[in-house]
């Protein structure tokens, strides 16, 4: 059974590679390079094809800024299936834009630096994996360095997003609060995405307005950091955003140390993890709720929901044992019940829960994969593999899709996979997954 899932995950990450060297996430509704999708999805083709996977990664990274700012999407075509494209984002506007590759003048999750110990790991080749590394360590190191330096004004070791679509949890329902503090023009746009998608499965109109007017204020700045500090109306510091700048600061130890000579950069990563790391469990807990959580800093306040985001510092290391057994009894209590499948991407039991609608509540491979890992890594072995073999059991139940359902009852009836078809991330992780 698990032989032919993996046949069928290859092909459509075989399908979804493009001859320029990078991988679309799916046809149609997303033609372009992503930035987390990438990393994602090089795990999967380190599997078997490290070509691939190391050429994924170097893509992306050829679209680095000359500040050490990654993109979140990379134009690498031109499209006439997705909104908004390169003409309206205009990263030209940044002077230190990379120059060859238009892009979006925002991020998303830094999940390169764990990639690429991810693949090194995998690679079976080790001399090839180091020198792949080699390569490409000191990009990445500069992307975090870029982060500390222009997103964290109150240096506090936690930076900030300044776009929903950083979060890489576009809709969530957390942002909501934030919506209301804003009142965007109606923008005439034609949104490509209801098109090819349910628009029941992807976000309102009234939140595109508040999605284009955030990019609106950042294009009047020439996507300044230091204006988009003083003036976005979304500046948030994201558990799952952090969690991952953590985790992948701690692969850059790992992997300079294997390296050798690198003393500076690891004493800069160290001192850089180990304010993160405090401020992370000083700001980011919520002792009532049994979670970290969001904190908005544009309006000084803890946005206080619980997400699959709220579970991810586990990924990092960043809870005491005590915290993740705290933190593993909320997620159980609340996402864990048995007519449910591991792990909703917002908390079932909220009036904002939609096991339909995008990030608002279906299960994501990506953060089940985050989950599992951060699970097995504080020994809770036997949640970890709920998290694994639910995974399996969606793909297996409705294909690759980009989210799920978590109703198991739906399942009698229903597909339950929502979203694009034939997604990457969802085959290249399961792949990673059924071969851990
Ligand atoms: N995921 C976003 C979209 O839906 C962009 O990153 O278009």
């Amino acid at each position: 059974m698990n032989k032919n899932l993996i046949n069928d995950a290859k092909i459509v990450l075989n399908n979804n590679f493009q001859d320029k060297g990078y991988s679309i996430p799916c046809k149609g509704l997303y033609p372009f390079q992503w930035k987390w999708d990438s990393g994602f999805i090089a795990i999967g083709f380190a599997h078997y094809d490290m070509d691939k996977a190391k050429k994924e990664i170097e893509t992306l990274l050829d679209a680095q800024w000359e500040n050490g700012f990654i993109p979140h999407i990379v134009f690498h075509v031109e499209s006439d299936t997705y909104f908004p494209g390169p003409d309206y984002h205009q990263s030209e506007l940044h002077p230190l834009s990379n120059k060859k590759h238009p892009s979006t003048g925002m991020t998303q999750p830094p999940v390169t630096g764990f990639t690429i110990e991810k693949i090194y790991e995998i690679a079976k080749d080790k001399t090839d994996g180091l020198e792949f590394v080699k390569r490409n360590i000191d990009k990445v190191f500069e992307n975090h360095r870029y982060f500390y330096e222009n997103r964290d004004p109150q240096n506090e070791g936690l930076v900030y997003i300044y776009h929903n679509w950083e979060s890489g949890t576009d809709n969530s329902p957390i942002w909501d609060d934030i919506w209301k503090t804003m009142n965007p023009p109606t923008y005439n746009i034609k949104r490509k995405d209801t098109q090819l998608v349910d628009p029941s499965q992807r976000p309102s109109n009234r939140e595109y307005d508040h999605y284009l007017h955030i990019i609106e204020i950042a294009k009047k700045h020439n996507y300044s950091d230091e204006k988009i500090a003083e003036l976005s109306p979304f500046l948030v510091q994201d558990p799952l955003f952090n969690a991952m700048l953590i985790k992948s600061n701690n692969a850059l130890i790992n992997l300079y140390k294997l390296i050798g000579n690198n003393e500076a950069k690891i004493k800069q990563l160290e001192k850089w993890q180990e304010k993160s790391i405090k401020s992370f469990n000083d700001k980011l807990y919520d002792e009532e709720l049994g979670a970290y959580i969001h904190y908005d800093l544009r309006n000084e306040k803890p946005l206080r929901f619980v997400s699959s985001s709220s579970f991810s510092p586990l990924f990092a290391g960043i809870p005491s044992k005590e915290r993740a057994k705290r933190l593993v009894t909320t997620m159980m209590d609340k996402f864990g019940g048995e007519d449910l499948y591991l792990c909703a991407s917002f908390d079932p039991e909220s009036e904002r829960f939609n096991p339909k609608k995008y990030w608002r509540g279906p299960v994501w491979i990506n953060l089940n994969w985050i989950l599992y890992y951060g699970l097995k890594d504080y020994g809770y072995n036997e949640i970890a593999e709920r998290v694994k073999s639910d995974s399996i059991e969606l793909i297996e139940k409705s294909g690759f899709y980009e989210y799920f359902d978590a109703r198991k009852s739906i399942y009698k009836t229903d597909k339950g996979g929502y979203g694009g078809g034939n997604f990457s991330w969802s085959a290249a992780l399961l792949i990673d997954l059924i071969n851990n």
